[in-house]
């Protein structure tokens, strides 16, 4: 079995706050009188109130569960895992980081493909990791994890970690849930694997289902900003072994999901009609974009995500192109690595459609 960081091995910490959810399960009933946490009296005049009405005022007011009992309870249902399996934080980036806080202690070393989501890249240098990279795989224009590399890499250099993102960003790519299985056989059993599904929520179609509930040795990552429209409040969350879960919850910030996020989060995840329309018309946004960039002759990797990746010839090209639309008011996202600054990476939005960010992505 896999091993969390030596310090976390022999230790259990202990939340000193709990939270009031957690401490009426323990005793079995509700607590109508809240006066153990120092929070503020309820205002009548609060500024909040006059805005967004008294039910935010009051959320605002008063401290989150630190456990997101509700949003667990929910997850565990829809995904068929138990709530002791579901982890919430404050979005996917948050878990990324506790991952690398659980598994790895500095001089480590963690493998990924080089010019992957690069907040991996930037906490993992934040926790004091040796980052191995791996280059993509490049089929003509199409670019993906190179899986047995990575998995050689992470044999050789003995890694305590890896991490892919599935579907990829900025490549797009998706691997399906047999390669994904084949891929955690194929790792050493010390080595975790960091599967990133932030945007697992457009692969939709029948063949293209991830692979169902815990895996060994894994911790999934998910968000609800992609296909749940929710980027702003910040709320991810992990699907891991309960033990994984369960240390996760001993080093975790306590309050990092706040109570609006959590209530905003319960919200949309029970409107089930609300993300999967969301979901179809980013996919038919994705597509029509799509079209639209290769009818004017440019290069579009093929994507399951809500963006596009737009592959120029050259790094000069692509930054030019994104000075241009800079110039005239547009952003787009050009990837940092120097292994993929020859993509432009576009949202599959209304506004990519119009005719002065088409005419200057296609720009010769
Ligand atoms: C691969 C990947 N992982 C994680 C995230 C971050 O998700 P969150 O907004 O939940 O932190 C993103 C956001 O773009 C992403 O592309």
């Amino acid at each position: 079995m896999a091993k969390f960081a030596d310090h976390l091995i022999h230790h259990t910490i202990i939340n000193p706050f709990p939270g009031m959810t957690r401490l009426e399960a323990v005793l079995g009933h509700p607590l109508s009188v809240r006066v153990s946490s120092n929070e503020s009296m309820a205002e009548p005049l609060s500024p909040l109130a006059a805005r967004f009405g008294s039910e935010i005022a009051e959320l605002a007011r008063l401290y989150p569960d630190p456990y997101a009992f509700e949003l667990r309870q929910r997850i565990a249902d829809r995904y068929d895992v138990m709530g002791e399996e579901v982890l919430f934080d404050s979005g996917a980036d948050s878990l990324i980081l506790l991952a690398l806080r659980l598994f790895c202690n500095v001089g480590d070393t963690v493998v990924c493909s080089a010019g992957t989501y690069p907040t991996f890249r930037y906490f993992a240098q934040g926790a004091g990791v040796n980052l191995a990279e791996v280059p993509y795989q490049q089929e003509g224009s199409l670019l993906r994890a190179d899986l047995a590399a990575m998995v050689e890499l992470a044999q050789r250099s003995q890694a305590k970690l890896l991490y892919l993102a599935n579907p990829d960003n900025p490549t797009g790519h998706y691997w399906g849930a047999q390669d994904i299985f084949n891929l955690r056989e194929q790792l050493p059993a010390d080595t975790w694997l960091l599967l990133d599904e932030a945007y697992v929520d457009f692969c939709v179609a029948a063949q293209d289902k991830p692979p169902q509930g815990i895996l060994p040795n894994t911790l999934r990552v998910r968000t609800l900003s992609k296909a749940y429209a929710l980027a702003g409040l910040r709320v991810g969350y992990a699907l891991a072994p309960a033990y994984v879960v369960n240390k996760a919850d001993q080093i975790r910030p306590q309050f990092g999901l706040s109570s609006f996020a959590q209530l905003a989060a319960q919200t949309v995840l029970d409107d089930r009609h609300f993300s999967l329309q969301l979901i179809m018309a980013t996919i038919a946004m994705r597509q029509q974009l799509s079209v639209k960039l290769m009818t004017r002759g440019l290069n579009v990797l093929p994507s399951s995500t809500n963006f596009v990746a737009v592959s120029y010839e050259s790094s000069e090209r692509s930054l030019a192109i994104q000075q241009a639309l800079w110039d005239a008011g547009v952003a787009v996202h050009c990837p940092p690595h120097p292994a993929v600054r020859h993509l432009l990476r576009i949202t599959a939005d209304p506004q990519a459609l119009q005719d002065k960010v088409i005419d200057i992505l296609a720009r010769r």
